[in-house]
């Protein structure tokens, strides 16, 4: 499969473009940061001129996965009294409509029978008390999904929702918050990157050729 891969320079970006590269699939990485794709573009997920140029170069894409994301973690931490509607328009900006513009950059490129996949999360589906701009983006982006599913088709769009995994996000969760975030799975540990990024490799791949519009929980238990 020739692969799209946003965030690319994150947790779960990085592992699967090394899981695809591993099968002999060609990666794109697209983010702010370098990445270990095989082509790397520099584009921020705002910049529409940017990634229609990479859009350009890149020629057949079989497959598109948005994991890039809002990277501040401060916003976690502000309770609903200090929160006003700025937080959520620059998680919005990145989230949904950074998405939005990578699927509409790379739409001429995709294949007939390609699949894209968004990053969603269980707190985007279940809510939270606590980051709240960000749960409500994370909701708004598997209602994204299912709008491109019924647009786009036969191009497949589905959702892969993520429980806590072990990224650079849980690195400045303290070891009790850890904890509490384990003892919420009903694995009771969290997902690793490689975890995450097989959900999504397995909905690019033409082994999820009847499954569009889906939201795929990936979160050892936490929603239930
Ligand atoms: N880890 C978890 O527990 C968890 C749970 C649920 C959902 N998720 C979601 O899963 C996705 C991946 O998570 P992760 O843990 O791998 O996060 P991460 O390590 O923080 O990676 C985030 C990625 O997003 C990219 N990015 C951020 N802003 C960007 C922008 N404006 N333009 C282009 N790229 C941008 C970053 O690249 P640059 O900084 O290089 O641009 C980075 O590659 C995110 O959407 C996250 O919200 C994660």
């Amino acid at each position: 499969m020739r692969l799209v891969v946003t965030g690319a320079s994150g947790g779960i970006g990085a592992a699967l473009v090394r899981i695809a590269k591993s099968r002999g699939d060609f990666t794109v990485g697209i983010s702010r940061r370098p990445s270990e794709a095989d082509v790397h573009r520099n584009c921020d997920v705002l910049d529409l001129h940017c990634l229609r140029k990479a859009a350009a170069e890149v020629g057949r894409v079989d497959g598109l996965a948005l994991l890039h994301g809002h990277g501040d973690p401060g916003l976690w931490v502000k309770p609903i009294s200090e929160l006003d509607g700025d937080d959520f328009l620059d998680v919005f900006r990145v989230d949904m409509v950074g998405s939005f513009n990578v699927v509409k950059a790379f739409l001429p490129a995709l294949s007939r029978d390609a699949s894209v996949v968004l990053v969603s999360s269980t707190p985007g589906l279940v809510g939270d008390s606590y980051g709240i701009p960000y749960a409500a983006a994370k909701g708004a982006l598997a209602a994204l999904a299912r709008s491109l599913a019924k647009a786009l088709a036969p191009v497949r769009v589905n959702a892969v929702a993520f429980g806590p995994i072990a990224t650079r996000w849980t690195t400045w969760i303290s070891e009790e918050g850890l904890e509490g975030f384990r003892g919420r799975t009903l694995l009771k540990r969290l997902g690793s990157p490689e975890e995450a990024a097989e959900a999504v490799y397995w909905l690019l791949s033409p082994a999820s050729s009847y499954v569009t519009g889906h939201v795929l929980i990936v979160d050892g238990g936490e929603s239930l």
